[in-house]
């Protein structure tokens, strides 16, 4: 296993700003940087802009000013059509227009071999293409009711088929395969056929996890993946999210290469979880970075910095499944609600 520091950045974030038109100062001046491979939990009270950040990243809320860098493809190039052009990507459609790679794709490529990709410079088209890249997993699971647990996962794939594909929703072989393996991967082999409005809490984050890894992403943003579910569940929906994240570093069972790891945001409503399955940890207090490090440093202190005043001791020993909501201030943020339209849109646009 190589250091961290050897990694090659997944994700980078200078001085993100976001100011809501109601005045409302979500985030401000946020920098980061996320090597490939980890499984970053980002905690801090209702309000204080976790959601705002995810959804600044692939600009489903535009920042308001700052940088948003999406680190080097791992995968082949993808071409004007949007199939991608290499022979790990499932998809063989033999179609074929010019490459990213070529000058003709202009400021809009989104898959520059070895370059990090600017994501707040993108025109609409490069934003979808680069949105590819980019896997989504909310809370409220967004998925689409009617169809089965399959067509769910495989909608993770529409981004990169042919509009006539999509339309008459046909999928490559090679994608359905691909499906079955996910769908094996996270528990659910035997509930394929399923409608997804039959499925409990913890199947359709299942689902959702599934479906994400279908677009093959590099970086997977996650949304408050346990916020409706129980202790156990939770916890196993964490450990699913960091054995995929590590999985994806091995090539283990994807049939491809080695890479260097599926990176991971995950905000979190619960620090005991957070303590337990993240590899570092961001503490956001009113659109501010106000902790970055391992999730041992943790302390009394730094979460009263968090969160402010309140009584940790029973927050500290994650071991213990029953404690795993203490923690939290009991507000919740609007967050916790039915879907917002940007769910809405993520739907939509799947
Ligand atoms: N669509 C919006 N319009 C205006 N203000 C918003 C919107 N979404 C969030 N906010 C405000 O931005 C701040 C951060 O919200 P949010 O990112 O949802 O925080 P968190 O996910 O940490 O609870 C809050 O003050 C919230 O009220
Ligand atoms: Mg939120």
């Amino acid at each position: 296993m190589t250091e961290p520091a050897e990694r090659p950045t997944a994700l980078r974030l200078v001085a993100l700003s976001k100011r809501y038109r109601t005045g409302d100062q979500a985030l401000s001046e946020v920098s980061l940087s996320v090597p490939a491979g980890q499984v970053l939990g980002l905690i801090g009270p209702s309000g204080a802009g976790k959601s705002t950040l995810i959804r600044c990243i692939n600009r489903l809320v535009e920042p308001s000013a700052g940088q948003v860098f999406l680190g080097p493809s791992s995968g082949p190039p993808v071409d004007a059509t949007g199939a991608t052009t290499g022979p790990n990507r499932g998809v063989h459609e033999g179609t074929i227009a010019a490459t990213t790679r070529g000058a003709a794709a202009g400021a809009d490529r989104a898959d520059a071999p070895g370059r990090e990709l600017e994501l707040t410079g993108l025109g609409r088209r490069g934003l979808r293409r680069a949105r590819r890249r980019i896997g989504m997993i909310f809370q409220e699971y967004a998925l689409v009711e009617r169809l089965t647990v399959m067509e769910n996962v495989l909608s993770g794939r529409l981004g990169y088929l042919p509009f006539w594909r999509s339309w008459l929703r046909r999928f490559p072989p090679n994608d359905v395969a691909e499906a079955f393996r996910l769908l094996d991967r996270v528990g659910l082999a035997d509930q394929v056929n399923k409608r997804a409005d039959a499925l409990s809490g913890g199947q359709r984050q299942r689902v959702g996890i599934a479906r994400a890894l279908a677009q093959r992403p590099d970086l997977l943003l996650v949304d408050e993946p346990t916020a409706s579910l129980d202790p156990k569940t939770s916890r196993q929906i964490m450990r699913l999210l960091r054995g995929v994240c590590a999985e994806a570093g091995t090539g283990q069972g994807t049939g491809t290469a080695p890479g260097p790891g599926l990176a991971a945001i995950v905000n979190i409503h619960d620090v005991a979880l957070a303590k337990q399955f993240m590899m570092r940890v961001i503490g956001l207090r009113a659109g501010r970075i106000v902790y970055d490090g391992p999730p041992e440093g943790l302390t009394p202190a730094v979460l009263t910095r968090i969160y402010g005043e309140e009584d940790w001791g029973p927050t500290l020993p994650a071991e213990d499944e029953g404690l795993s909501t203490t923690g939290e201030p009991s507000t919740k943020g609007e967050s916790q609600g039915p879907l917002r339209p940007t769910d809405q849109r993520i739907v939509e646009a799947l």
